[in-house]
């Protein structure tokens, strides 16, 4: 048994606690505490961060990425769990591919999480199951009247295939990118997987104010990048830029974070989608999806810094709802959960730069953007990042959802 004190997050606001944590879980939260040795953690206490939307890229294409670093990415921006998505390079479809997509990660430094693609076997072992409506990186496409349907979060990738199609056209820039698969390819995805009458869904990535107000609308869970909540297709990072969905205008992007502080919104999830410098140069023919595991939670803090999401939002998009949605033991600062914590100076703000990022692919679409990073990160109870720098050897487990 070990015990921490500090600042903690606890029901919507900073207090001064003593945790009490027992086998990496949090035992009991307490005012006071004698007779035990206290470990006092300085800054702002939050919990671990959740990110439920994550490509690491292994096995089949660790060039890009794999568990080892993408993991060492996202703890280092202050995530500590990690759900991971199936659009591997054999995609995770059956029994076979899952068994062998957990034997290949060897090692991890965030607990993890694996999606099945949503197919006719079910896997009781993945966390949730992932709906492709349009084609993307990978080329899955979900067969929706064939699919057998578990009880857990269903994500769906919301473009249609049949809307792609419809406006097809050369690819050339972020505008023309954004043309070719139009907001309305969003709008009539979640029309038609409303049709479907599915427990527990929830639609990835939406890129605006709209559509996001129509899927909560529907009983859906939402979610948003920080790409399309900071970026647009006028920012002048080109090839940087393409990314399923596309990045929208400005005018669109503003209005969504104007509106982050809404009700109509769950989850912030990275999209983390790695792929190298030399493969995105030339637009046509670079693959779409960017890095964002490690920039996730330090872009919203800032957001926070400068006064534009309540610190209430921010815990709840990044750390609880992620770990309600997928049923993890995570996201809170209360007796049962994990001990899974991140520590640091609200206020203190460093200046992001895609050559001192962890994940393989090296680089970020939010160069020179302001993040707050953690200086201490737990995990299970364990220090595991100290300004900065890794100082315990990968522990991260795979969470099975058979057994949570
Ligand atoms: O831009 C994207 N990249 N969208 C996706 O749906 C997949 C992702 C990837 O895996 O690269
Ligand atoms: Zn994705």
């Amino acid at each position: 048994m070990e015990a921490f004190h500090g600042f903690f997050y606890i029901n919507g606001e900073f207090r001064d606690k003593y945790v009490v944590v027992e086998n990496g879980k949090i035992k009991e939260v307490r005012d006071e505490l004698s007779g035990m040795n206290v470990k006092n953690i300085p800054g702002y206490i939050l919990p671990g961060g959740v990110d439920m939307h994550v490509h690491f890229r292994d096995p089949g294409e660790t060039h890009k990425e794999d568990f080892g670093t993408g993991s060492l990415s996202a703890v280092h921006g202050g995530t500590t769990t990690v759900c991971d998505m199936p659009n591997n390079r054999t995609p995770i479809t059956d029994r076979d591919a899952f068994n062998s997509k957990l034997a290949s990660i060897r090692r991890s430094y965030a607990d993890f999480g694996l999606y099945q693609a949503a197919s006719e076997v079910s896997i009781p072992e993945a966390i949730g199951q992932k709906i492709f409506l349009g084609k993307s990186t990978g080329g899955l496409l979900t067969d929706l009247e064939n699919s057998e349907w578990q009880n857990k979060v269903k994500v769906v990738h919301a473009e249609l295939q049949e809307c792609i199609d419809r406006n097809k056209r050369e690819n050339e820039n972020l505008v023309s990118h954004d043309m070719s698969r139009p907001l309305e390819c969003e709008l009539e995805a979640i029309e038609l997987i409303f049709k479907y009458k599915l427990s527990d869904v929830h639609v990835a990535h939406l890129t605006s104010v709209r559509s996001l107000e129509f899927a909560k609308s529907l009983g859906f869970k939402t979610e948003l990048t920080p790409h399309h909540l900071l970026l647009n297709n006028s920012i002048g990072i080109g090839s940087f830029g393409k990314v399923n969905p596309p990045l929208r205008k400005k005018s669109v992007q503003e209005e969504m974070l104007a509106n982050v502080n809404s009700q109509a919104l769950d989850v912030i999830a990275s999209d983390h989608a790695p792929h190298t410098i030399q493969e995105k140069e030339v637009f046509k023919d670079s693959p779409s999806g960017l890095p964002g595991a490690e920039t996730r939670v330090p872009l919203v803090l800032a957001l926070h810094k400068k006064g534009l999401i309540s610190v209430q939002k921010a815990v709840s998009t990044l750390m609880q709802k992620p770990a309600e949605i997928c049923k993890m033991n995570k996201g809170y600062i209360a007796a049962g959960y994990d001990a899974d914590f991140i520590s640091m100076d609200l206020k203190n703000t460093t200046e992001i730069r895609g050559d001192e990022l962890h994940s393989k692919c090296g680089w970020t679409p939010f160069e020179k953007f302001e993040g707050v990073f953690p200086d201490l990160v737990y995990l299970r109870g364990e220090l595991i990042l100290q300004e900065g720098e890794i100082v315990a050897s990968p522990s991260g487990v795979f969470l099975n959802a058979k057994e949570q």
